[in-house]
């Protein structure tokens, strides 16, 4: 059955891809309403968005008094996408302004609310930006994006807006099944961190998003989720109940704690395989390592491994393979190999190089079994390949 969408529209140039985000949810069976900001009708016209939409676009507060549409609209709407979400706009919502009919609307509202943010990177960086999303967050707005690319000028960097499709996809996905409620699910991410002094660490390049990704959509989808942490670079979701850690060896108690009664684990962390063979009590100081300095490392426990190892029934285990390899035939056999090394139930095989993988906020991954068979590929935003992922689970 259809719902009830409200797509709300601010004024920035990525304003013009509004127009794919309503064509895909109207082409999925959804009643679309758009509302536009003043500026947002600068960038696209309004008979684009009423012929795509196939609804009248509503702008003004002021038309329409009669029937109260600001309210209407609000408590009629089963879910509320805001694509472009500019800086103002989320200022505006995080505060509670309702100066226009976007504003009211979504004031008026109790649908879940998912905003994709598009603005140049500087106003995405900026501590006012950043805690107006961080407030959004803790209230339960999704975010989507936004992603990294060139921007309007000639300049690159984070700040466009997601695209359409993945707009749609997290939006629906909010509104979706709870498929996952009831079960308990740990994941882990980021990277851990092996020190080698009081003020240096051997560590690695996961941001973290994946993981978090993971987690944020397991808790939308009604499952109770324990996210444990090392060293995120992305906010935490307040849906999850979150433990930090530090090293592989913190991950492995944090763990082996966490999963005591848990349906599943989602090992989406990078592990450091090796740790400093011993941890200077003080700053290593040149003047007496001279002009080479030599690290003997040991190898750290294979957490997911020792595990798989010791398999306790109805507790299923999600592994990651991180793989340079360029040739997806040999990167596939390394999966295999990985995912029977490891006694997974799946293994989430991602290609991962100095620009793949850990810098970006998309991913393409190949899902395989315990007997190395592909079950599922998925490619696009984290956050959808997390979903795709979390199907598995919820099979
Ligand atoms: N993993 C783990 N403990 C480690 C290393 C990795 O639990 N000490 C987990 C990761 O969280 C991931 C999976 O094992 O889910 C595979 O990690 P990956 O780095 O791809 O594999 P490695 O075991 O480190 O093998 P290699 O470095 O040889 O590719």
């Amino acid at each position: 059955m259809g719902l009830t969408v409200v797509v709300g529209i601010s004024g920035g140039i990525a304003a013009y891809k509004a127009v794919g985000v309503i064509r895909a949810l109207v082409l999925a069976g959804h009643d679309v309403h758009a509302v536009a900001t003043d500026a947002a009708l600068r960038f696209v016209g309004r008979p684009t968005l009423e012929a795509i939409s196939r609804n009248p676009v509503e702008t003004d507060l002021f038309e329409g008094v009669a029937q109260v549409r600001h309210v209407a609209l609000g408590q009629a709407a089963d879910l509320i996408v805001v694509a472009p979400a500019t800086a103002h706009t989320i200022a505006k919502i995080a505060t509670g302004l309702d100066d226009d009919l976007l504003g009211t609307t979504i004031l008026a509202s109790r649908a879940p609310l998912v905003i994709a943010p598009a603005m140049h990177t500087e106003m995405w960086q900026n501590p006012a930006t950043e805690a107006n999303i961080a407030t959004l967050r803790e209230r339960g707005v999704t975010i989507v994006g936004p992603e990294s690319g060139q921007l309007t000028g000639s300049d690159s960097g984070q700040g466009r807006m997601a695209e359409p499709e993945d707009i749609v996809a997290a939006a629906l996905a909010v509104t979706g099944p709870r498929d996952l409620a009831g079960r308990r699910i740990v994941v882990t991410a980021g990277g851990t961190r092996e020190p080698l002094d009081p003020v240096r660490f051997l560590g690695n390049r996961s941001s973290g998003l994946q993981g978090v990704s993971i987690a944020e959509r397991a808790a939308a989808r009604g499952a109770d989720v324990t996210l444990i942490g090392a060293h995120l670079e992305v906010p935490v979701p307040a849906s999850v109940a979150f433990v930090p850690v530090g090293t592989a060896r913190d991950l492995q108690t944090t763990v082996t704690d966490a999963v005591a009664g848990a349906d599943a684990l989602v090992m989406a962390a990078a592990v450091a395989d090796y740790r400093p063979e011993s941890v200077a009590e003080t700053k290593i100081k040149k003047e007496q390592t001279g002009d080479e300095l030599v690290l003997r490392l040991v190898k750290n426990p294979d957490v997911l491994a020792e595990l798989g190892a010791q398999r306790r029934p109805g507790l299923t285990l999600v592994g990651f393979a991180a793989e340079t390899e360029t040739d997806d035939d040999a990167r596939l056999e390394l999966g295999r190999a990985k995912a029977a090394r490891k006694g997974v139930d799946f293994l989430v095989l991602n290609r991962v190089g100095w620009a793949e993988g850990f810098v970006t906020d998309r991913n393409s991954v190949t899902v395989i079994d315990a007997a190395g068979t592909i079950v599922t590929e998925a490619s696009g935003a984290k956050v959808t390949v997390a979903d795709r992922i979390l199907d598995l689970l919820a099979r």
